[in-house]
């Protein structure tokens, strides 16, 4: 456990084990990062050694990417209407997952538009930690603005495929709709990479998109919108990610329950 104010990070921790379940090339040890310190609120770690993945330019440019792309989605309503008014609720049982009061180290993957990370942090207890990783600059900025005072949290740029944290340094992981965003190879190395940095007996937080059932209208709604935008979503219809874990985390429990006619579910997996 540990209590620090947002900081800078210079260097990062490259454990030997780090590229297992990665697919790209190690960090370097002594990448020097640029450190954006300025304004208020959590300094950002970013690096030119983490480019952007080829299906977040190609698919997904217009959502997270183009300069535009914030001014048009980060708004409460509209993050709301793309999950059908499921936003708060999704947010609050990924958060009550972690904790209603959290101590410890949390790591959320990915940056989310609305107010998830700043939910979060107002949960955070004195000795708490947040580090909030993303693969976006651009993410990251409009994430810092968000968090402007709220202390004990750090952001970095990295990709989820490949994080620069040491093994069993995380209490709590939380992937708040990430993995249908990614190719399947992404998807399993960035869930070995959440095991390989949870503590034993901590947990990964999974909120993500699931196959609802047949009489939940939703599922033909979704279709159409799924595969035209979000190509890569429709795995996670077709199998269950308990299918995408790692061999190695066979003896972690893996609890899953589905919400809305089952178009979305939380998965919890302790390791
Ligand atoms: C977590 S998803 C959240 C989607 C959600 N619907 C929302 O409202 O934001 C989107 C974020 O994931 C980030 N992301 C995608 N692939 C990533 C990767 N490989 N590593 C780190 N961040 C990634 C994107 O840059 C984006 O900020």
């Amino acid at each position: 456990m540990s209590s620090q104010p947002a900081q800078c990070v210079a260097a990062r921790v490259q454990p030997q084990s780090l590229n297992e379940g990665a697919g790209s090339e190690p960090l370097a040890a002594d990448v020097k990062d640029t450190v954006d310190l300025e304004e208020s609120g959590p300094a950002i770690e970013f690096s030119a050694q983490v480019p952007l993945p080829d299906y977040l330019q190609q698919t997904y440019w217009w959502a997270y990417i183009h300069p535009a792309s914030v001014r048009v989605f980060e708004r409460q309503w509209l993050v709301n209407l793309i999950l059908w008014g499921n936003f708060a609720r999704l947010r609050d049982l990924a958060l009550d997952e972690i904790g209603a009061s959290i101590q410890g180290d949390v790591l959320q993957v990915a940056c989310v538009y609305g107010n998830f990370t700043e939910r979060l942090a107002q949960r955070l207890e004195p000795d708490g930690r947040l580090d909030v990783v993303d693969v976006a600059p651009v993410q990251l900025k409009n994430l810092k603005k968000k968090l402007n005072g709220i202390p004990r949290i750090r952001l970095h740029h990295q990709d989820s495929t490949n994080l620069g944290f040491a093994d069993a340094s995380y209490d709590r992981v939380v992937l708040f709709f990430l993995l249908h965003e990614q190719p399947e190879t992404a998807r399993v190395q960035t869930i070995a990479q959440a095991l390989r940095v949870v503590k034993p007996g901590g947990k990964v937080v999974i909120v993500d998109y699931h196959r609802p059932s047949r009489f939940n209208p939703f599922r033909y709604i979704m279709v159409p919108i799924l595969k035209t935008l979000e190509p890569f979503a429709m795995d996670l219809w077709r199998k269950d990610i308990v299918k995408w874990l790692p061999d190695r985390a066979h003896s972690a429990t893996v609890e899953k329950r589905t919400y809305f006619g089952g178009l979305y579910q939380k998965v919890v997996i302790t390791r």
